[in-house]
C-alpha cells in the first residue's frame, strides 16, 4: 500500500497534466480577419462548459482559420485562404476550413463579404482547371508541382493537379452553404453566370469521369484525366502510364485521388459519390430557388442545368446502390465498400478525411442508424477488418496511407463523435481529442497511437474547424458533454 502511493500520486499528476490545454489564440493584432459575430459568441460561450479545457479547445480551434489563414480578401469580391502550413488553397480544405462559420453569416457583413469572395474564387477555380485539388493565389507563385505530367494540362494557377472528385462536391457545398444563409450571394456583377458555368464544368467532368476505360480507350481522345509523378511514393502517381487501375462502367464517377491526396487503388471511391450526390442536389436546388427569385441568368438556360444536376445524381446514386455495397467476407453483413473498380473488385478500409466511410451520415448521404452504414461503422472502426484503424496508449481510432501505419488522426476521431448516437462514445472521443493536442492548444493532422507527442502537423485549419463545429453541434445536442 505505501509503496503505490508515489506512484498514484505520480498518475494523478500526469493525468491532470495531459488534460492541460493552454490558450493560444494569436493576439487580435496578428488575426488575418476578425468576425465580431464568431467572437461574441465565443465570449458568450464560457457559460456552456463545465470542462475547461474543453473550452479553451474550443476557444483556440473555432476561429483558426479566420486568425490565420485568410491569406488574402477584398470583400465581395475575392477570398483566398491557405490550409495553414501550406501556402496554397485545397478546395476541399477552404469549404470545410469556413463551414462552421455559415451560422455567422447573417448577423455579420464582413463574413458574408468574406464567404460571398470565396465562392468567387471556387467559381474561377474550377472554370480555370476542374482537375485540380489546390491552388495559387496568384500566377507568380511557383508550384512546387509543376514537374507532374498531367492531362489536361495544368494551368499556371493549379498548385496541384490532382483530381479529387470530392474538391468539385467541396464547391458545391461551399456555394449551396452560403446561399442558404445569404440569397444574394449571387447577386451583382456576373457573378451568378460564372457560378452557372462553373457548376457547368462540375457535371461535365464528373460526367466524363462515368466513362469505362475501354470507353476512354475508344474514344478519339482517349481518356480525359492522366497523372504521373516522378517520385518513390507509390500513392502520389497513377499506375498504368498515369492512367489508374482499369475500370468498368458503373454510372458512379471515377476519384484518381482520395481526399488525403493519395491515389485511389480502384478508381470508383464510394465515399467520394456519395458526397457527389448530395451536393448535386442540393445545387439543383439553389437554383430552382434562384428561379423563383428571378434571379437574372443572362442568357443562361438554367432548366438544362436543373436536368443535368437531377440525371446525374440519380445515376450516380443507382451506381452506388448497385456497385458500391458488398457483403464484408469477414463479418458477412452488407457494408459500404470504399472503392470498387466495376468488375466485382473492392477496397474495404477507411481514410479518417472527408469524405469517407464513417462520414456518410455527416455528408448528408445516409441516415446515421441505416442499417447499412451502421455495419460499416462496425467494420471501419475494427483492427480486424479496417487495416488503417489503430488503437494504442494514447488512443484509438482511424488513419490512412498518408501518414503511414500507427498514425490516428483526430479527425476521424471527430467524425466518429459527430456521426455517433452514443453520449458515452461522444465523451470518449472528446477525451481523446483533448489528449491529442498535446498541450499545443491545437488538433494536428496525426499522431502516433502510443504517444500524442508524436504528431504531424502543427497547423491544420481544417481539423480546427472541424472540432470547432463538433463543439458547437454538442451545444445543441448533448450540452450535458461539456
Ligand atoms: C504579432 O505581430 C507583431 C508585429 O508584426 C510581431 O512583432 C509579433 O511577433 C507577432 N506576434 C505573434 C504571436 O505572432
Ligand atoms: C498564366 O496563364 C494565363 C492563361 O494561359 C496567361 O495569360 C498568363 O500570362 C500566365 N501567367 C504567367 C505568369 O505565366
Ligand atoms: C447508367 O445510367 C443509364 C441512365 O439511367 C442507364 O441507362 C444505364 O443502364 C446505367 N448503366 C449501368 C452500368 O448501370
Amino acid at each position: 500500500m505505501l509503496a503505490s502511493t508515489p506512484l498514484l500520486l505520480l498518475t494523478l499528476l500526469t493525468l491532470t497534466s495531459a488534460m492541460y490545454v493552454p490558450e493560444v489564440r494569436l493576439p487580435i493584432e496578428n488575426r488575418t480577419f476578425t468576425s465580431s459575430a464568431v467572437d461574441d459568441f465565443l465570449s458568450s460561450s464560457q457559460k456552456s462548459f463545465t470542462n475547461q479545457n474543453l473550452h479553451r479547445l474550443f476557444t483556440n480551434t473555432l476561429p483558426n482559420t479566420l486568425d490565420t489563414t485568410i491569406f488574402s480578401y477584398d470583400l465581395g469580391t475575392d477570398t483566398f485562404i491557405i490550409t495553414g502550413d501550406i501556402n496554397a488553397m485545397w478546395l476541399r480544405d477552404s469549404c470545410n476550413q469556413v463551414l462552421p462559420y455559415m451560422r455567422f453569416v447573417g448577423e455579420d457583413e464582413e463574413l458574408k463579404g468574406l464567404m460571398k469572395g470565396l465562392v468567387k474564387r471556387m467559381s474561377k477555380s474550377v472554370l480555370i482547371d476542374s482537375y485540380a485539388n489546390a491552388f495559387n493565389f496568384d500566377s507568380s507563385l511557383s508550384t512546387d508541382h509543376a514537374d507532374d505530367v498531367r492531362t489536361p494540362p495544368m494551368s499556371n494557377l493549379t498548385f496541384e493537379g490532382k483530381y479529387e472528385l470530392d474538391s468539385l462536391a467541396a464547391f458545391l457545398k461551399l456555394s449551396r452553404s452560403v446561399y442558404a444563409e445569404d440569397h444574394e450571394v449571387f447577386d451583382g456583377d456576373d457573378m451568378y453566370v460564372t457560378y452557372l458555368n462553373a457548376v457547368n464544368a462540375v457535371t461535365d467532368t464528373i460526367r466524363r469521369q462515368q466513362m469505362s476505360t475501354s470507353e476512354e480507350m475508344e474514344s478519339k481522345t482517349g481518356p480525359a484525366y492522366t497523372f504521373s509523378r516522378f517520385t518513390t511514393e507509390a500513392t502520389d502517381t497513377l499506375m498504368q502510364n498515369g492512367k489508374g487501375a482499369p475500370c468498368a462502367r458503373t454510372n458512379m464517377s471515377k476519384c484518381m485521388f482520395r481526399p488525403s491526396d493519395d491515389a485511389t487503388t480502384l478508381p470508383f471511391l464510394v465515399p467520394a459519390n456519395a458526397m457527389a450526390v448530395v451536393e448535386l442536389r442540393e445545387t439543383m436546388k439553389v437554383i430552382i430557388s434562384q428561379l423563383a427569385r428571378k434571379a437574372d441568368t443572362a442568357h443562361i438556360n438554367p432548366y438544362p442545368i436543373i436536368d443535368e444536376l437531377k440525371y446525374l445524381a440519380d445515376e450516380i446514386d443507382e451506381g452506388i446502390q448497385t456497385w458500391g455495397k458488398i457483403t464484408h467476407p469477414i463479418t458477412k453483413k452488407e457494408v459500404y465498400a470504399y472503392e470498387v473498380d466495376g468488375y466485382g473488385n473492392f477496397v474495404f478500409m477507411d481514410d479518417a478525411n472527408i469524405p469517407g466511410l464513417l462520414s456518410l451520415p455527416y455528408l448528408g448521404y445516409v441516415d446515421k442508424n441505416d442499417p447499412v452504414y451502421l455495419n460499416t461503422r462496425e467494420a471501419v472502426l475494427s483492427e480486424i477488418t479496417n487495416p488503417f484503424f489503430f488503437k494504442g496508449r494514447a488512443g484509438e481510432g482511424i488513419g490512412g496511407p498518408h501518414q503511414g501505419y500507427g498514425m490516428i488522426w483526430p479527425m476521424g476521431i471527430t467524425v466518429r463523435a459527430l456521426t455517433s448516437t452514443d453520449a458515452n462514445e461522444i465523451k470518449e472521443c472528446l477525451e481523446m481529442l483533448v489528449d491529442a493536442t498535446a498541450h499545443t492548444g491545437f488538433m494536428h493532422e496525426s499522431f502516433w497511437k502510443d504517444d500524442a507527442n508524436d504528431f504531424t502537423r502543427t497547423w491544420f485549419a481544417w481539423a480546427n474547424s472541424l472540432f470547432g463545429e463538433l463543439i458547437m453541434t454538442l451545444m445543441d445536442e448533448h450540452p450535458e458533454l461539456l
